[in-house]
């Protein structure tokens, strides 16, 4: 079979709902590179800062290195803007959305809420709410997304950065992406893990 005979959904047989489930796991099998090739693309995006949207991916993803976090952590903050691309209006959430199969849920409910939390920085000058991260208070990882805003986040503006390639964060990226989707060992519900690691750290 190379393509199923039906034009309505309700009209295909097991068989071809088979061969569709095969093309769908081999899909999934290239995640990890189509993000990787998406944050490429981000460089395209948001003119007017010292550095592009990817410098600013690329640069929170060493910082979370180099301060000793986890897999979870460097991942999420490599991609924690990927949703500009496509969704300038909750990019926050769009990027949680790619990351919450397969990171842990702090992580998750930090990139997703990472946009309330950075408006701590800017939304004075903007006519916005500062305190905007505020209606979060008393959720467990509060403070995990108040310290990756402040140290991975707003920090990570700066042209003359040492910043790490992009292809040094490419298997981290894989690994991730290759996890079981939903596997309980990863999300790990309301396990909190910290953002720095001074023995990892003092590796990298
Ligand atoms: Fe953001
Ligand atoms: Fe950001």
């Amino acid at each position: 079979m190379e393509k199923v005979n039906f034009k309505q959904m309700k009209d295909g047989t097991r068989e071809e709902y088979e061969f569709l489930t095969a093309h769908e796991i081999d899909h999934t099998k290239h995640t990890a590179d189509r993000l990787l090739a998406a944050l490429v693309d981000l460089d395209k995006s948001l003119s007017g800062y010292q550095i592009t949207r990817l410098g600013h991916s690329v640069q929170s993803a060493t910082r979370a290195w180099r301060d000793g976090a986890d897999i979870d952590w460097v991942v999420s903050a490599l991609l924690h803007d990927i949703g500009d691309i496509y969704a300038p209006y909750n990019h926050d959430e769009y990027a949680a959305t790619i990351l919450k199969p397969f990171v842990r849920e702090q992580c998750t409910w930090v990139v997703q809420t990472h946009g309330d939390f950075q408006m701590l920085y800017y939304g004075h000058h903007v006519g916005g709410d500062q305190h905007k991260r505020d209606r979060h208070r008393g959720n467990p990882y509060f403070d995990d997304c108040a310290e990756f805003c402040e140290r991975w986040d707003q920090a990570s503006f700066d042209p003359d950065h040492d910043d790490l390639p992009l292809n040094f964060f490419a298997p981290m990226v894989r690994e991730v992406f290759d996890r079981k989707p939903y596997d309980p060992a990863v999300i790990r519900p309301d396990q909190r893990e910290p953002l720095t690691n001074e023995t990892a750290a003092a590796t990298r």
